[in-house]
């Protein structure tokens, strides 16, 4: 979840007034959280389970225009005159992976990682967005990447879209928001699978949908930075959710009988946690706010539409605005049967909690509006260098369950998890530790006291990168890298001995 959404959605759309008396009071407010939630459990996770690192194409490989790649909607948000990321930087160069991917299979190796989990960059392969020209030193990028990975057993795991829209597609049909896209993509998919399939064998369509839709299109935070916040972003997830649907029809009936891989969706959240939990409203307001958030993408997935909640109060705020259709689009029944059960895992993407009450003030209609919570975080929360991300452990735990509980115990695998430090920090990353240890220890609490069925997990970053509208000031990776030196060296952190322990041991079956 990126850097500075939380903190701009509160601020922008709550108001700062709101913000301050509900953080006043939230910090009174003790946190329902059981003792025993946070006990140490010592044991392993079940055989086979796998243990791997994410990064994503814009963040890491640099290269933006070699080899024939086109322009995507980030390299164009990051070039414009006035920067809008806060340390002027681009990922022109980032970790420089296009050039130095043989390196990172073997930082991946040296680590003890079962896969890797890394994005393809669309305009790579389609520098026009559209499959009138496929760039092929674009596709040898690729399968020199994949074939290195498999040469040193580790399992590729592919995220076809993580927010880098070619650029033509955004300015020829205003990007997301135009279901054009869905035609568009379904080619791009129909290319990645020709080409790759026979090795690939995990397929997630989008990466966090939530935050290219409302960051991008709402609040105008993210590329294509588009200020849109009432309509745009329903538009967008509309045609991203339909995208979905087609690429993993279109692989269900031409590629899995022959490749034999399965496709799911990323999609992330916080937990929220009632503020208050012995009050019902606050519970209501936090089962609302999942639902906004992480309902939005999985309801339609899962079971075919947009969860109720949310159907009924997006209609009701568009009636009152006196708009005569919804804000929220609907799927005729076509389209709700190719989205119903349209993953074969869900990919879950989580780093954080929210505190959550009823109500709030709200300056103008859009997603944060419609849901009427309030969302603080409590002040004694161990903090990251990022505003929004703070250690809570046990709301990993609880979000598991609910997923197990919302949507029938399916298969995850959670494909980010991770905590930054600042542009400063040395090598002795001890909270990044900390953090890691006792997120997954709460994963492991899920997987053998719950019984919930998360078979992978996915640590991010293997290296500090670009890390969107934060440019390098703040840092996720496990291998510190210099971005001022034109050799991007990457350094190991602690965290790399830690962490390889863990995924060694499979879990933590000594006494801590
Ligand atoms: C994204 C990553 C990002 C990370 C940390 C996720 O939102 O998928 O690209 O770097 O969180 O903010």
């Amino acid at each position: 979840m990126f850097s500075l959404n939380k903190h701009y959605i509160i601020i922008i759309v709550c108001a700062c007034l709101s913000y301050q008396v509900i953080s006043a009071r939230g910090a009174s407010v003790s946190v329902g959280v059981n003792q025993e939630d946070d006990d140490f459990l010592n044991g392993t996770f079940p055989e086979g389970f796998m243990w791997g690192y994410a990064t994503a194409a814009y963040q890491i490989e640099g290269a933006w225009n070699e080899d024939g790649k086109g322009e995507s909607i980030w390299d164009h948000f990051t070039h414009r005159l006035i920067s809008p990321i806060i340390d002027g930087s681009t990922g022109d160069i980032a970790c420089d992976s296009y050039h130095k991917y043989a390196e990172d299979v073997e930082l991946l190796k040296a680590l003890g990682a079962n896969f890797y989990r890394f994005s393809i960059s669309w305009s790579r392969i389609l520098p026009n967005g559209t499959n009138d020209v496929v760039n092929q030193p674009g596709i040898d990028y690729y399968n020199r990447l994949i074939d290195l990975l498999l040469e040193n057993n580790i399992t590729p795991m592919v995220t076809m879209y993580h927010w880098d829209l070619p650029q033509a597609l955004q300015a020829n049909y205003g990007g997301w928001p135009n279901e054009s896209l869905v035609e568009h993509y379904e080619n791009y998919a129909r290319i990645l699978f020709e080409n790759f399939g026979d090795r690939v064998k995990y397929w997630i369509t989008f990466n966090e949908p939530f935050n290219t839709c409302e960051l991008g299109y709402g609040l105008s935070i993210a590329a294509p930075g588009i200020l849109g916040e009432a309509i745009q972003p329903y538009l967008c997830a509309h045609t991203i959710l339909k995208s979905h649907a087609k690429a993993y029809r279109l692989y269900e009936s031409e590629f899995k009988p022959t490749q034999n891989g399965q496709v799911g969706i990323t999609i992330d959240t916080e937990w929220m946690e009632p503020r208050n939990s012995s009050n019902p409203d606050h519970e209501e307001a936090a089962e609302r706010a999942r639902r906004f958030k992480h309902g939005w993408f999985a309801f339609p997935v899962f079971f075919g539409d947009y969860p109720p909640v949310m159907r009924e109060m997006v209609d009701a705020a568009s009636a009152a605005e006196g708009r005569n259709q919804s804000r929220l689009p609907t799927f005729d029944d076509n389209w709700k049967t190719l989205l119903n059960g349209s993953l074969d895992f869900l990919g879950l993407n989580h780093y954080t909690t929210e505190l959550v009450a009823p109500g709030g003030l709200c300056l103008f209609p859009g997603w944060s509006c419609d849901q009427h919570v309030t969302k603080t975080k409590d002040p004694n929360w161990e903090g990251s260098a990022s505003a929004w991300l703070k250690k809570v452990p046990w709301g990993l735990r609880k979000l598991i369950n609910w997923i197990k509980d919302t949507y029938g115990n399916p298969k995850v695998l959670i494909t980010e998890n991770g905590w930054s430090d600042a542009g400063n920090s040395g090598l002795n990353d001890t909270q990044r530790i900390g953090y890691y240890t006792d997120y997954i220890n709460n994963v492991m609490k899920a997987v053998i006291l719950d019984g919930c069925n998360v078979q992978a997990y996915t640590a991010w970053s293997l290296m500090d990168n670009f890390e969107w509208a934060n440019g390098f000031t703040d840092r996720f990776g496990v291998h510190w890298v210099n971005f001022t030196d034109p050799d991007r060296p990457r350094i190991p952190k602690a965290s790399t001995v830690a962490l390889k322990k863990i995924f060694d041991d499979n879990g933590f079956p000594e006494e801590k």
